[in-house]
Formats: structure tokens, C-alpha cells, sequence
């Protein structure tokens, strides 16, 4: 391991043919960073926690293509907005027992809350009696929340419990409840357009919040782009040498004991002082969720997650993880590897707030598999309207 040599210069010796699984789907721009880098309170292993799903079944959630909006290369946009799978709406430590968050997720208003007892839930924001929204003044009573507006109360599942003046609760008083799953420090909702259940469960990190590992450094973005877009980007080759200066990476794929796909890429990483063998490896668990290793100089791992704000912007949450060492100089080295990820995410985001989706596009072979992602994404989306490659 040569920390000495990549300190004097981590771009150059982690090479950006590592870099190339770090950015992965996920984009950011300096100027609206929705958090610093920092670190964070350590915490146990996360709860797994699911809400109801009746409410979400049989009902589309997003059955239908959203509105097309004003930007004009939108239009052109072959693919529904939201994809299927399970998607995180905000960390777990943001939301404290009995408290209640506002959020706005796939278009629409949500609320985040969080019981007396510690169970995360996520409803539609707006009452079905009166259409008061929950997150202004709504109250946690127990494992219920309460509106603010006529005191209906609505359990875990969304179904009414109480309504204080009447004598009985009409069948239709129930607010959306979305399915949880609350690990590796966030909380995830599942979306799917045609309101099934959850197919899969979101796998834990292994390195997140275990011993002799560093607590999460944590970055946000958002990016005036769409999921799908953005999930190009990784398998794009040639980008990494001509946008970030590296080298180009090759690809290979196996599956995991999960049945996850598992993107593995074995190189040497320059350094000033020679080349260093080294690995990255990419999973991903669904378009939300996916975590990157990189080993070679540092071991570091990324836990990523992104989440469709509404049809033209993304939210993004990078979390950086590295050993836990008393070692300066590898302290120093791993803050310089992950300034040196963030650089490059936000050169991607100038050219993703810009680019233009091109149903068509001129490949060549050594561009990348682009063609192959672009079938295999159509699997986490649902529709009546895909284009063709
Ligand atoms: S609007 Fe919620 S109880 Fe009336
Ligand atoms: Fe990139």
C-alpha cells in the first residue's frame, strides 16, 4: 500500500479507472450540496420495519407517464418517471420518535414519521376528510398519527382509528400508507407503479456501523436530471478518461449469493511511486440503492442512494465509509480520496443538468455496454411507453 504516494496525489494514484464504479448513477452539483461533508453519530445495526401494504395495493401509484413539463429535451424521453423499487426518503437520525417530516418524493407530498415506539412510516400528506396536511401540525399519538384539522387518527396502516365526534369511521377514511424499510441508516419507501408489494427486501451493509469502520461521511445533491439518465453514466467507459482524466475501466459482471448483480473490475492503479493492484466493485439493489468497494490504495466504500424529487430532478445521498485508523497520514489520504469522488460527480453533473437523452444514439464497441444497461433498466420500470434503443 503506497497512502504516501496517493496523498501527494489522489487523483493520479487511485486513477480514474477506479473512479469509474465510484460515481456510479448518482450526480451532484457543488452549489446545491444539501450537506457537508461530516461525520456523524455512530448507531446500531437498523431496524427493518415494514408498513402496511394494503393500502398501496391494487391501487396505481403512477400508473400513468407524469405530465410531460416545459423542458424540451424532455419530451423526447422514452421512459416513465419513477422507476420500481425502493427508494430513500431521508436518514433515519433525521426523524426522532414522535416526530413528523415533511417530504416530497416521486411528485407528490409525503410525510415522514416516526412513532413513540421508534417505527418510521411514510404516509400521503394530505388528510382524506378534509384534505389538511399531516406535517403541519399533525401529532404522534402512540403508533398513530393524528390530523391537526378534526383529530381523525390513522394507525400504522393508514386506516382510521378515531374519529373523535362521530359514530362510526366511514371505509374510505384511510391515508396512503407506503411500504418502510428502514437499514444502513436510512429510511426507504417502495414505489411501484402498478402498487404491488415489495419484491425484495434492501440488503444491509455489512461495513455500515460495525466495528473498526469509520461512521458514514454523508454528501446530497440535487440533480436536475432523471434516474434513468444518470444510471448511464457508470457503464459509460470512455467518459472516465476524456471527462475525468483517467482511464477507461473494463467490465465484468457475476451475481451474488443474493442474486444481485455484481459489477467487478480488477485494475492497476498508477501512483507516483508504481502501480497498485486494486479492485472496485459495484452492487446495486434496484435504481435507489447500491454500494461501491474500492480497494487498491484505501479501502473505501460508498453506500449510495437516489430518489426521484418529481419527473426532472433527483435527490442524492453518497455515503463514504473507510476503516477506522489512528494513522495520520491514511487520514489524510482517505479525505483526499473522497474529495477526489466528489470532484468527479460534480463534473458529471454539468454534463447530466445538460445533455440531451438521445433514443438513437452513434455507438461504437469500445464506448461501453450503454446499449445492454439501457435493456436491463427497463426491468426496474413499468409503462405503457418505452422507447427503443
Ligand atoms: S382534514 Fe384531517 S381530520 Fe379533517
Ligand atoms: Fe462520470
Amino acid at each position: 500500500m503506497n497512502s504516501e504516494a496517493f496523498a501527494a496525489n489522489p487523483s493520479r494514484a487511485l486513477g480514474s479507472a477506479a473512479l469509474a464504479w465510484l460515481e456510479t448513477r448518482f450526480r451532484g452539483a457543488a452549489p446545491r450540496s444539501l450537506s457537508a461533508l461530516s461525520g456523524h453519530p455512530g448507531r446500531s445495526r437498523d431496524k427493518i420495519l415494514y408498513g402496511s401494504l394494503s393500502a398501496a395495493e391494487g391501487r396505481p401509484l403512477q400508473s400513468r407517464r407524469a405530465p410531460v413539463p416545459e423542458a424540451p429535451f424532455y419530451r423526447e424521453f422514452p421512459f416513465p418517471a419513477y422507476p420500481n423499487g425502493w427508494f430513500a426518503v431521508g436518514y433515519g437520525d433525521e426523524v426522532a420518535p414522535s416526530e413528523v417530516r415533511r417530504i416530497h418524493y416521486f411528485g407528490r407530498d409525503l410525510v415522514l414519521w416516526r412513532s413513540e415506539a421508534g417505527r418510521a412510516m411514510v404516509f400521503d400528506a394530505h388528510c382524506p376528510h378534509l384534505g389538511a396536511h399531516l406535517g403541519h401540525g399533525g401529532c404522534v399519538v402512540g403508533e398513530s398519527l393524528r390530523c391537526p384539522f378534526h383529530h381523525w387518527r390513522f394507525g400504522a396502516d393508514g386506516v382510521c382509528l378515531e374519529i373523535p365526534y362521530a359514530k362510526r369511521i366511514p371505509p374510505r377514511a384511510r391515508v396512503r400508507s407506503w411500504p418502510v424499510c428502514e437499514r444502513n441508516g436510512l429510511v426507504f419507501l417502495w414505489h411501484d407503479a402498478e402498487g404491488r408489494s415489495p419484491e425484495r427486501e434492501i440488503p444491509a451493509v455489512e461495513e455500515y456501523g460495525a466495528p473498526g469502520w469509520q461512521d458514514a461521511r454523508r454528501q446530497g445533491w440535487k440533480v436536475r436530471s432523471r434516474m434513468y439518465d444518470m444510471g448511464e453514466n457508470p457503464v459509460d467507459a470512455q467518459h472516465f478518461r476524456f471527462l475525468h482524466g483517467g482511464i477507461a475501466p473494463s467490465f465484468a459482471q457475476e451475481k451474488d449469493e443474493h442474486g444481485a448483480t455484481r459489477n467487478v473490475s480488477n485494475l492497476d492503479m498508477p501512483t507516483p511511486k508504481g502501480a497498485i493492484r486494486g479492485s472496485i466493485i459495484s452492487e446495486h439493489a434496484g435504481p435507489g440503492f447500491g454500494w461501491v468497494h474500492v480497494r487498491g490504495v484505501l479501502h473505501t466504500l460508498i453506500v449510495m442512494a437516489n430518489t426521484p424529487i418529481d419527473d426532472q430532478n433527483v435527490e442524492v445521498r453518497f455515503n463514504y465509509l473507510q476503516p477506522l485508523t489512528e494513522d495520520a497520514k491514511k487520514k489524510r489520504v482517505g479525505e483526499k480520496m473522497v474529495a477526489e469522488l466528489v470532484r468527479q460527480m460534480e463534473q458529471d453533473i454539468v454534463i447530466f443538468e445538460n445533455k440531451k437523452y438521445l433514443t438513437d444514439p452513434c455507438l461504437v464497441p469500445e464506448d461501453g455496454p450503454i446499449a445492454e444497461y439501457r435493456r436491463k433498466a427497463r426491468r426496474d420500470y413499468t409503462g405503457q411507453f418505452f422507447g427503443e434503443d
